[in-house]
């Protein structure tokens, strides 16, 4: 179920497949085709040959030869001629149709290079989107142990989401690191404790400011996007915010001091008491942890099982809890948010403005060379 943006050679990959971005004729090409046929070696041209081809949208399976993954999915992406002519529905039928051959082969991992972005001129960060909103659909619709890796080659070319008010966020948060025996805890920076409670209304959070009007970010919004988990890169931080709105409600009903004090209770019985207060199911909450059913079930019925503090934090995500909430939840595993950790700073920051997409949170984190959340 998991998805991750990563940097890299997708020729590399030692996932079941790899996603080669050709052209009708399957019969090799330059750019990450080039790099495929490369790598896997003449017979994957030869098995190439007796397929006939392959129309714009559409998705083929071979074999992966010489290749580390076990399969090669060829899919024609279509090139962009300024976006009138169906680019998008053809560029996002062919992630549906190769994750639909994935699905049907039972495969367990994919990863796919950023289709159409190369020698078809497609925008990088439309492209993105259409990738990043067509793989989410696809994982949100099946509960299927698989996992995604959208691999970049180089950058992305585009700064995320908030990236301006984020990095203000980090400048002015993000603590230099203090090399010494910490004798106590307070003698260390780190957010969430009682010492150092930071009041929500009254944190340093960036100023929530319109970057766009309504009317460029809905522009920007992937066509049928009915349910966009992937926030449009435009968005601003207010859109953001609005979307999260419903979130204060539920915020508003928990007594945050009720949870605080039942800190004796171990991380996973928090963490299913929130789950059934929040009213979600277990596969919402580890979907939108971008956690892997397995992984989730293991937290669930292995009594001794002590998640990573990332696996914690995706959860406390999935949860949507304030800043506050995350901290009493982290602390139950032995963990707390501390800002000598970039990593920790930047999930902060979307925290503490209600952004709970993960997809989101996980490209900014990127962006900044961390770990993703979510396994
Ligand atoms: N690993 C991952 N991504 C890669 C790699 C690689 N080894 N090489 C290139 N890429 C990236 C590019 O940076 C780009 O972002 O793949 C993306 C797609 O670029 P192209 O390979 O140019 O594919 P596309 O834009 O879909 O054009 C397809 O180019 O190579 C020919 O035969 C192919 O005619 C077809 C056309």
């Amino acid at each position: 179920m998991p998805f991750f943006i990563v940097k890299g050679d997708i020729t590399k990959m030692n996932t079941d497949a790899i996603v080669n971005a050709a052209n009708n004729t399957l019969l090799g090409g330059g750019g990450v085709d080039g790099a495929i046929h490369r790598a896997a070696g003449r017979e994957l041209l030869e098995e190439c040959k007796t397929l006939g081809g392959c129309e714009t949208g559409q998705a083929k399976i071979t074999k992966g030869y010489n290749l580390p993954a076990k399969y090669v999915i060829h899919t024609v992406g279509p090139i962009w001629r300024g976006g009138e002519q169906h680019e998008e529905e053809l560029l996002s039928s062919c992630y549906r149709n190769s994750l639909r051959l994935a699905k049907e082969y039972k495969l367990e991992s994919i990863a796919f290079p950023l289709i159409s972005s190369g020698v078809y001129g497609y925008p990088k960060d439309k492209a993105l989107n259409v990738a990043v909103h067509e793989i989410r659909a696809f994982l949100d619709e099946y509960d299927d142990d698989m996992t995604v890796y959208m691999v970049i080659f180089g950058s992305i070319g585009h700064a995320p989401a908030h990236s301006a008010e984020l990095r203000h966020f980090i400048s002015k948060n993000l603590a230099e690191p203090v090399f010494h025996t910490p004798k106590r805890r307070d003698t260390f920076p780190s957010i969430g404790t009682e010492e150092d409670e930071v009041d929500e209304e009254t944190s340093d959070a960036v100023p929530l400011q319109s970057t766009y009007d309504d009317a460029s970010e809905k522009a920007s919004r992937p066509i049928g996007a009915a349910k966009c988990r992937f926030i449009p890169r435009q968005a601003s931080l207010k859109a953001a915010h609005e979307a999260a709105k419903p979130v204060e409600k539920a915020e508003k009903n928990r007594s945050l001091s009720e949870m605080l004090k039942n800190l004796d209770m171990s991380f996973s019985e928090m963490l299913f008491k929130l789950i059934d207060e929040h009213g979600m199911t277990d596969a919402e909450c580890y979907k939108a942890a971008n956690l892997d059913r397995r992984h989730f079930s293991k937290i669930r019925s292995e009594k001794n099982y002590h998640p990573s503090k990332n696996t914690c934090i995706a959860l406390c995500i999935a949860l949507r809890l304030t800043f506050d909430e995350a901290s009493a939840l982290l602390r139950t595993a032995g963990y707390a948010f501390t800002r000598s950790s970039k990593s920790d700073v930047i999930i902060e920051f979307y925290i503490r403005n209600r952004i709970y997409d993960i997809d989101v949170i996980n490209e900014a984190l990127f962006d900044n060379d961390q770990m993703l959340l979510g396994a």
